[in-house]
């Protein structure tokens, strides 16, 4: 039997008439890419305890500041989606569609995304890149 999930009282940025189901499922995807369990952003309940002996999470408590950031992460990706990327791949559209930009992109499995090193054999003073580079111009003396 497919679990139920209860409507949600408290959304704030994810469209308003998002499912318990819809809901779940977008919860999944940002724990998944943030490589997190729910408990990062949503407070336990000591007054509700689960049949595990531990308390449950109270999900439409703010006060987690996670949670928060959380919100301000959703709304400008979204904004980025739609103000920039969109323009992006209007301008490419001879190419095959990008995957699309999602929390993961940038957080790649953790909480605090990584710093970007730059390989070396990418980097200046490196061999070109696979594909190679476009001749350098002639120097000029
Ligand atoms: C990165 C932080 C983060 C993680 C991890 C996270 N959530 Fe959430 N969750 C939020 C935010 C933010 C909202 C409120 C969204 C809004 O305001 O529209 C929310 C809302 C919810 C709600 C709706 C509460 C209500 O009644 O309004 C449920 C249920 C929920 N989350 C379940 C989960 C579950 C289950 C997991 C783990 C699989 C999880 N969350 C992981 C940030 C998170
Ligand atoms: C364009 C890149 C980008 C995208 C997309 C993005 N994030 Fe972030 N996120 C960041 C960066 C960078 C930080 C670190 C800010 C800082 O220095 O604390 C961050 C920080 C956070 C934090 C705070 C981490 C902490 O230290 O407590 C949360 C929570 C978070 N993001 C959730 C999300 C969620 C959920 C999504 C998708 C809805 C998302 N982010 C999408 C770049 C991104």
């Amino acid at each position: 039997m497919p679990r139920s999930y209860p409507a949600p009282t408290n959304l704030k940025v994810l469209p308003k008439d998002f499912t318990g189901q819809q809901v779940h499922e977008t919860m999944e995807g940002w724990a998944g890419s943030l490589g997190v369990h729910c408990d990062t952003c949503h407070t336990a309940d000591p007054k509700n305890v689960g049949p595990n002996g531990r308390p449950r999470l109270k999900f439409d408590d703010d006060s987690k500041p996670e949670k928060q950031m959380a919100r301000i992460m959703y709304t400008m990706t979204e904004d980025m989606k739609k103000n920039y990327i969109a323009k992006v791949v209007e301008m490419d559209k001879m190419d095959s569609p990008a995957p699309p930009l999602t929390c993961g992109t940038c957080h790649r499995g953790h909480l605090d995304p990584e710093e970007f090193v730059i390989p070396k054999e990418n980097g200046p003073g490196g061999p070109p890149p696979p594909g190679g580079m476009p001749p350098m111009p002639p120097m000029q003396h």
